[in-house]
């Protein structure tokens, strides 16, 4: 959030400006724009950031003054929609106004906004940079012109990392594209495992041709990672899509839910992600916890939903524990 927060104040933005940002940010990035900078002057307009003329229009100039950030995430939390980062580039770049996208969901082996017209990139390095759970932190990465005012930004407010965790996640980097091939690889299985399952209503994930953004990831994600030859035991054929999934239970309600989660061994209860263990988290009590039940299930989150962060465990283990988990009723 310190990363969010000084990569925000590092395009001078001042009272009497307008953040636009997207409608379906992590929610606490919401409350940072909507009390602290809301509470300096600036004003801020949600945007379905899919809606490309719904995005120029907002950038146009509003009743709040001069658009001078556009916000959004590469991929959204938790129905995993894909931003269109160049279309959203040339908008704002039309507008005069910088660019951030948060980028927590795809690490840099997988997708790096700045080479798509992004401004500045903000990672929480929390989930897969440092990768094992253990660190809270955060990165921005921007052009050599941002360098100043960030410097400026982080030594006057003092977000800056304490040397136990920059040393916790310079050594998580070093094996971040080899726990990042394992996690993309077993979301897909796990992805295609619970399209067919009889007791799932839903699965939401990139990689799957249903979904409204497959084509838009498929332009947008590392082609080199993406196109590499597949792994000695077969598995390893499709491109990669990122290692998070969301899938409703049919017909589940919050008990439902719960008992699934609670019958889970291997899978662990958790509102992050990124981890190397696989990671179960319940929006409706967790980022969405805010949003009335009718306002979840108008954008798509209803009770029966689940998000899933792929750990690099066997897929074949992870698969018979949710089985048996689903299976338990
Ligand atoms: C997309 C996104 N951005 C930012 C954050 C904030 O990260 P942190 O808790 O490391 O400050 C999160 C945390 O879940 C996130 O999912």
């Amino acid at each position: 959030m310190a990363a969010l927060h000084a990569a925000i104040l590092a395009t001078s933005i001042g009272p009497g400006e307008r953040i636009v940002a997207s409608r379906d940010l992590y929610g606490t990035t919401t409350g940072l724009l909507n009390t602290i900078f809301a509470n300096q002057g600036i004003g801020i307009d949600f945007v379905d950031t899919g809606d490309l003329a719904a995005v120029e229009r907002a950038l146009g100039a509003g009743a709040g003054g001069p658009a001078r950030v556009l916000l959004a995430e590469t991929v959204s939390n938790p129905l995993l929609r894909v931003a269109d980062l160049p279309a959203l580039a040339d908008l704002a770049r039309g507008a005069g106004a910088h660019l951030l996208v948060d980028a927590t969901f795809t690490p840099p082996v997988l997708l790096r906004p700045l080479e798509w017209g992004a401004d500045l990139a903000i990672h929480s390095t929390t989930k897969y940079l440092s990768g094992h759970g253990d660190v809270l932190g955060g990165a921005v990465i921007a052009r050599p012109d941002y360098a100043g005012p960030l410097q400026t930004v982080s030594r006057l407010v003092g977000g800056v990392p304490g040397p136990q965790e920059a040393w916790l996640t310079l050594r998580g980097l070093k094996t971040l594209p080899l726990r990042y091939e394992r996690q993309c690889e077993n979301a897909a299985t796990i992805a295609h495992w619970l399209a067919d399952h009889p007791a799932i209503a839903a699965v939401h994930y990139p990689g799957l041709p249903g979904h409204p953004n497959h084509a838009l990831a498929t332009r947008l994600f590392d082609p080199q990672y993406r196109d590499r030859e597949p792994s000695g035991d077969g598995r390893r054929d499709t491109p990669h899509y990122g290692a998070v999934v969301a899938f409703a239970i049919r017909d589940a309600d919050r008990d439902r839910v719960f008992r699934f989660i609670d019958r889970l061994d291997l899978c662990l209860p958790a509102t992050s992600l990124g981890d190397i263990y696989t990671l179960v988290a319940y929006p409706a009590i967790a980022s969405h916890r805010d949003l009335p039940p009718k306002a979840r299930a108008r954008v798509g989150i209803g009770d029966g939903l689940v998000r899933l962060s792929a750990g690099i465990e066997h897929v074949d283990d992870i698969i018979a524990d949710l089985a048996q988990a689903l299976d338990g009723g």
